[in-house]
């Protein structure tokens, strides 16, 4: 049987943003030891350029996200959901936090922490989402 056509509005969007949120995050990290062969500024222009589209991808993922919480009527989930949903907006808090902070840190240890803990979180709340999602 097929979604209706407002769940796969509301699910391909919410998808549409991990894919750039998350694959993004991937994709950067394979991509800045070439960018670095390639010129000193390019994994920091790549950054900048990859920052452009990342935020709008995170800003379409909380309001996407809220659209599924209100689709999905919290108060008829079980616990073990409703308990999955607050990791996962925890954890989703904590990737954006950490994104930032990440753009902002100017010694490399905090660069790379900072990115870890926003790529791990990214991934952990991917896997939060499709728990969610149920069978
Ligand atoms: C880093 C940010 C996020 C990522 C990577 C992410 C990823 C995902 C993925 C991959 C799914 C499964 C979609 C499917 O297969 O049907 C999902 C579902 C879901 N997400 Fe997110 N999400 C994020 C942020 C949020 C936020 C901020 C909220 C709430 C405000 C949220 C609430 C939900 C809910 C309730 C579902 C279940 C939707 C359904 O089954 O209809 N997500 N998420």
């Amino acid at each position: 049987m097929l979604a209706p056509a407002l769940t796969t509005i509301r699910l391909g969007l919410h998808v549409l943003g991990a894919a750039v949120w998350v694959g993004g995050q991937l994709v950067l990290v394979g991509l800045l030891p070439s960018a670095r062969r390639m010129q000193a500024e390019g994994p920091r222009a790549l950054a900048r350029a990859f920052a452009r589209m990342a935020w709008p991808a995170y800003a379409v993922l909380v309001a996407t996200g809220i659209w599924n919480i209100t689709a999905l009527h919290p108060s008829q989930q079980g616990t073990a959901w409703k308990a999955v949903l607050g990791v996962k907006l925890a954890v989703v808090l904590v990737a954006g936090v950490a994104s930032f902070a990440h753009t902002r840190a100017t010694a490399r240890a905090w660069v790379a922490i900072w990115g870890s803990v926003a790529g791990l979180g990214s991934v952990a709340a991917l896997f939060m989402g499709i728990l969610l999602a149920g069978p």
